[in-house]
């Protein structure tokens, strides 16, 4: 393992997300009239990633959280079935279904106990998960999965953390050809390791956490290997009108305009 990772625990994810959920739920805005893929992105809307879906079409939601893109798709009469690790999260997700009126059959569980699973026995038109896969040790393992979860044909998509925005970013100068400092023109921001960025591990008062991105192409070979074929690869600067935003995501200054929160990945069941 890589200096900069750290041992990822299930059971201390699970504290840190059932601690930070009453938090989370009040800080966090997201809409559920959009399908959301991360944090100050487009939404479903402009992006159009979706499969046809409707009355007929089932879902299965891997790490749901509040439940919103879940409750988009079954308020589309899509049957929908989503789990999380943490109760904390579900009691969110349950009361924003019963508010909105839709019927979700949400249940605790964690991805690696799914990964671990043999396969549910009816599959899905759609498999996905947005920003929960970087909460786990083996992200490929999940996508096999997921895929397994999938009908043939079926859609299988991942938003996750994008390695750019994880990366260890340095400030520096560099000198033109003579060995002058090339001065403001010869300055800029320098990644540090694009394959192996540094966990980002929250330790605070809500417990511990480690949230890791991976190069876009370790993805990308995980999707392949599970027997899917990329179907589309996003990497999204921010908008203002996000379907997912809270006060500091939606102050962020411009640098998610020029480096991406998010990798999205579609993948089709061959
Ligand atoms: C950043 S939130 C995203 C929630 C939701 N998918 C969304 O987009 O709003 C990450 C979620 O992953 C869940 N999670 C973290 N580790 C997990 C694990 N090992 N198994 C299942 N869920 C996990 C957390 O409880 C949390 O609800």
């Amino acid at each position: 393992m890589p200096v900069n990772r750290q041992t990822v625990s299930p059971a201390r994810q699970c504290g840190y997300w059932d601690s930070l959920s009453p938090v989370y739920a009040r800080i966090t805005r997201i809409r559920t009239d959009d399908f959301h893929y991360g944090p100050q992105i487009p939404g479903e809307r402009e992006l159009g990633l979706l499969p046809p879906l409707g009355a007929g079409s089932s879902a299965l939601e891997l790490g749901c959280g509040g439940g919103q893109n879940s409750v988009y798709l079954a308020k589309r009469g899509v049957r929908c079935e989503a789990f999380d690790i943490s109760e904390g999260q579900l009691a969110h997700a349950r009361a924003l279904a019963a508010r909105e009126g839709v019927r979700v059959a949400f249940r605790r569980s964690s991805l690696e106990d799914f990964a671990g699973a043999p396969p549910p026995p009816r599959r899905f038109d759609l498999v996905h998960s947005s920003h929960a896969l970087e909460f786990v040790e083996a992200p490929g393992d999940i996508v096999r999965a997921m895929a397994a979860a999938a009908k043939r044909g079926g859609t299988v998509l991942v938003s996750t953390v994008h390695p750019l925005f994880n990366g260890d970013w340095i400030e520096g100068e560099w000198e033109d050809e003579s060995g002058r400092d090339a001065g403001a023109a010869g300055s800029g921001l320098f990644l540090r390791d694009y394959f192996s960025p540094p966990d980002d591990v929250r330790d605070d008062a809500f417990g511990h956490a480690v949230s890791r991105a991976w190069p876009v192409s370790a993805w990308f070979g995980w999707f392949r290997a599970a027997g899917l074929e990329v179907t589309a690869l996003l990497e999204p600067p921010a908008t203002p009108d996000a379907p997912y935003t809270s006060d500091d995501w939606a102050n962020h200054g411009g640098e998610l305009d020029r480096i991406p929160s998010t990798v999205i990945l579609v993948g089709r069941k061959k």
